[in-house]
């Protein structure tokens, strides 16, 4: 597939996803989130893909933002509809990929763009990484979930802060924060993910499908994250993955898992 705002990459199990729009620091216009869209789905069909790392081009920006040049002019409707859009067809997908996604943050990661990030499973960051909500220095607040998805991560307060200052956190701080799981140098970013990845790899695709769905059953309205687990865990017992997990275990050998 050809995209103008992204790059796609398959190696080994792994899709990278890559932001190219450098000369504006790879900033999320509509038809960035279309493509988002579509090669999203397009690795979660994909049965070769185990793991998706998602970056972002050059060596400044993760992504530093929602298009401004967009919705400068937008009225209280088309406000809902950029909002409401954005958040069904790219981060709520994200989200509940059934695909692991790792967030691999190589420099600022600004309202949509840490919105973003937050929306894959977890994160990884380069020394160089700064991020933040700033909305509310241009009149907004954050509209991809980030008001949601921040206070799950950092916790209420924390993000009350970091919304109502519009300040940035430098890498170190967000390690802190428990917003990136770790930090390493800018040349180490990928091959940390795709070491990950790799480790992610060798277990049953079929029970982290599972895992996502429980553990993401927890922050969703009107669902029991507990009576998700359970009845998850039910059906792990008739995949042939739980059948080649517990044999190889048995047998004291390697696990080779289809994901099926
Ligand atoms: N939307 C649209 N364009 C953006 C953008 C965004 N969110 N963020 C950066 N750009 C563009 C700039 O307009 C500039 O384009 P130009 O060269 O055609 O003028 C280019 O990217 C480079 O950005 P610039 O501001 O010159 O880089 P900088 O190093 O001086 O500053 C930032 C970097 C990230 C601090 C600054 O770009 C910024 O504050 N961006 C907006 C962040 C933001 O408010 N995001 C939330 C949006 S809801």
């Amino acid at each position: 597939m050809n995209y103008n705002t992204i790059l796609t990459d398959f190696s080994n199990g792994i899709t990278t996803i890559t932001i190219n729009r450098p000369t504006k620091l790879n900033a999320l216009n509509t038809a960035t989130i279309l493509e988002l869209h579509t090669a999203f789905k397009a690795a979660e069909a994909d049965f070769e893909t185990q793991v998706i790392v998602l970056t972002g081009s050059g060596e400044k920006a993760f992504v530093a933002g929602a298009d401004i040049s967009e919705f400068a002019h937008f009225e209280e409707h088309e406000g809902r509809a950029l909002s409401k859009e954005g958040q069904d067809l790219l981060f709520d997908v994200v989200e509940n990929l059934s695909t692991p996604v790792i967030a691999a943050i190589n420099g600022f990661a600004l309202g949509g763009g840490l919105e973003l990030a937050m929306s894959a499973h977890f994160r990884l960051a380069s020394t160089n990484a700064r991020m933040g909500l700033p909305e509310v220095s241009l009149g907004l607040i954050p509209g991809y979930g980030g008001t949601q998805r921040l206070a799950q991560l950092i916790g209420k307060g924390r993000a009350m802060e970091l919304i109502m200052t519009a300040s940035m956190i430098d890498a170190e701080k967000a390690l802190d924060y428990g917003l990136v799981n770790h930090v390493v140098s800018l040349e180490e970013l990928l091959p940390r993910c795709y070491a990950l990845a790799e480790q992610i790899k060798s277990n049953s695709s079929s029970a982290i499908r599972a895992a996502i769905k429980a553990i993401n059953a927890n922050y969703t309205d009107g669902i029991n994250g507990y009576a998700v687990e359970i009845s998850e865990f039910g059906k792990c017992f008739e995949t042939e993955d739980f059948e080649e997990g517990t044999t190889a275990f048995l047998e004291k050998r390697k696990s080779k898992f289809t994901g099926k």
